[in-house]
């Protein structure tokens, strides 16, 4: 291919927000300049390839494109069900829990790491996970986390888009989805799993709901095993036991206990310049911490930083203890 094509090829994927395209053919544009001796250009191109990487994933996840890959009406709807297509650079390291959760999830990805093996012995291979337990405790979090740790691309789910009080749409919506993860072997990611509860309240019978809990009951057996689905609830008393039984893993992510608060504010901190001293107002602060969330935790500690600096602005870089522990009094009382 001659330069040229490779620029008409960067301009066409660059304007349909096909980044995977654009990143393959720029990977091949840097290739032929090597080759064709012009190192100072591919040099330049990489670097900015670099960078625009860079800034994308400064979050820890890379956002696609929207889908480019259908044409005509089902385009349409399906765009409509999946909020969000992306890879994530996440792991286990991002993830505070327990010790027995850590290695739950271990095992999941070294099966589908190794899943040749498994199969040589005819054993099935888990590919279901659901999360649970209250909000601001890592269920999101740890989605991104298996995303990033198995190195698959995973579609958020728009359940409020999926569920329909037209009767038969949800259930038509939920195949849609399936059929397309199974296609990609990639990761359904239903996030608010509770929101099928809703189906209750437009179909007083309840037909609706179990019609669409058996459609899932069947999307779930026929769904190939290098497909994950992962669903996430802070209700799991609305969600069907039918249902929660037929997964693989029902992972409980709870509040942080003292232990884990304190790994929260030194994983905070870590790459900051700020510190804390160690002091019985920190002991009381980790103490009146204890009941709230994971992120609101986190959410306070960065205020006071934020304050902190404004406070003292060429001071030292030593958290006001005084200040967070008034943001945790109000955080409480919201
Ligand atoms: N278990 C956890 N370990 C580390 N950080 C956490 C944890 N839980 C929550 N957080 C922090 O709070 C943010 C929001 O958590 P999230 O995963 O969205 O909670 P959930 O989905 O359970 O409501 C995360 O991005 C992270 O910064
Ligand atoms: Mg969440």
């Amino acid at each position: 291919m001659s330069q040229y094509n490779y620029i008409k090829e960067i301009a066409k994927y660059g304007l349909e927000n096909d980044q995977e395209n654009l990143l393959s053919v720029l990977n091949q544009l840097i290739e032929y300049s090597k080759q064709t001796k012009k190192i100072n250009f591919a040099l330049q191109l990489q670097s900015i390839l670099k960078e625009g990487l860079k800034l994308q994933k400064a979050n820890g996840l890379t956002k696609h494109g929207s889908e480019n890959f259908f044409i005509g009406k089902e385009h349409h709807e399906l765009n409509e069900l999946i909020l969000e297509k992306l890879t994530s650079d996440y792991n286990f390291e991002n993830l505070i829990c327990l010790e027995s959760v850590k290695n739950d999830l271990s095992f999941f990805v070294k099966e589908h790491k190794s899943i040749n093996i498994l199969r040589n012995f005819e054993l099935p291979v888990s590919n279901k996970v659901l999360f649970y337990g209250p909000s601001g405790c890592g269920k999101t979090l740890a989605s991104y986390v298996l995303a990033g740790e198995l190195e698959k691309i995973m579609y958020v789910i728009n359940l409020g888009a999926v569920v329909s009080s037209k009767l038969g749409e949800t259930s038509k919506n939920l195949s849609r989805i399936f059929k397309k993860a199974a296609s990609e072997n990639c990761i359904i990611f239903l996030d608010e799993f509770d929101s099928l509860g809703k189906l209750r309240d437009y179909n007083q019978d309840h037909g609706e709901m179990k019609r669409v809990v058996n459609t899932i009951l069947q999307l779930f057996d026929y769904l190939p095993q290098e497909s994950i689905v992962i669903a996430a609830t802070n209700q799991i008393d609305m969600i069907d036991t039918a249902l929660i039984r037929r997964f693989d893993f029902k992972v409980n992510l709870g509040l942080p206990d003292s232990k884990q608060i304190i790994e929260l504010i030194n994983k905070t901190i870590e790459k900051t310049p700020f510190k804390i001293k160690k002091s019985t107002k920190f002991d009381s602060i980790i103490e009146e911490a204890q009941g709230m969330s994971f992120y609101s935790i986190q959410k306070t500690l960065i205020n006071a930083i934020k304050r902190t600096i404004f406070e003292n602005i060429d001071k030292e870089y030593t958290i006001d203890l005084n200040i967070w522990h008034q943001l945790i009094k109000n955080e409480k009382a919201d």
